[in-house]
């Protein structure tokens, strides 16, 4: 399955350039015994199955004998809400070990004794935490000094000051009638930073608004909401006095 990350663009570009390392134990090659049974029925009955402690164990144990110091990542759907500012930090430590649960879950001992941390990429339930994995590394592996073309461009992500991104243009300058926005076309930096700026406040206003509970903005941030709201309450009176026209109107008796 990690081929699908490891083999491709960005991520692929990245270990050959030795910026990243990966290794995928694969937990089967643990088990003892003719036919490598990872996994086992739950105790106390029910559907499904739990991956077994020793094989596991024994994966864990065997990497981190190669990197004593890494941070033991468990992925569940039990765990802390993977997000940007979780990429971050985890981009700062030099080695992971990531551990993808299967079938039902793992042993609970295991999830105990074993692990650092516990992570979960949203509410929902997938069938084993491999796809989770890629996520994670994904999101953590662009981060890291070089990964990315410009070294800055991560610095600039949605999320990455709490707030969305503004949005991009390409050319052609007009397409389907829309133009671009002028602004973008004029060579004026401190214009165009302000437009983006601006952009991003209200893009998130619009789609992610509970994003703003997170975020620290600047003083010149508030005074661009304070603008918008000047304008907004200006669109609102103009439809009360509308309103208080109609009123007065020929349907007003009823
Ligand atoms: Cl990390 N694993 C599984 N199996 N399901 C999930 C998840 C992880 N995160 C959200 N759903």
């Amino acid at each position: 399955m990690f081929d699908a990350l490891f083999n491709h663009s960005i991520f692929k570009r990245a270990l050959d350039q030795k910026l990243i390392t990966t290794n995928v134990y694969q937990i089967r090659d643990f088990a003892r015994g003719k036919h490598h049974v990872t996994d086992d029925k739950p105790y106390g009955g029910g559907s499904g199955m739990v991956l077994k402690p020793e094989p596991l164990e024994r994966a864990i144990q065997c990497a981190k004998k190669d990197h004593p110091t890494a941070l033991t990542l468990l992925l569940t759907p039990q765990g802390k809400t993977f997000n940007q500012n979780m990429a971050w930090q985890l981009s700062q430590e030099k080695t992971l070990v990531i551990i993808c649960g299967r079938y039902e879950g793992i042993d609970e001992r295991i999830a105990l004794n074993y692990t650092d941390l516990e992570i979960s990429i949203g509410n929902y339930v997938l069938t084993g935490g491999e796809t989770a994995a890629m996520i994670m590394m994904d999101a953590i592996a662009r981060l890291i000094p070089g990964v990315l073309g410009a070294d800055d461009a991560a610095l600039c992500d949605s999320f990455a000051d709490g707030l969305l991104e503004h949005g991009h243009y390409t050319r052609p300058e007009q397409y389907e009638g829309e133009v671009v926005p002028e602004i973008l076309l004029s060579g004026h930096h401190k214009n165009i930073a302000q437009w983006r700026r601006e952009s991003a406040l209200i893009r998130t206003i619009l789609k992610r608004p509970e994003l703003f509970d997170q975020t620290q903005l600047s003083t010149d941030d508030i005074a661009i909401l304070k603008k918008w709201t000047t304008t907004i309450e200006t669109i609102i009176q103009k439809q009360s006095t509308h309103c208080l026209d109609s009123l007065s109107g020929p349907g007003k008796d009823r």
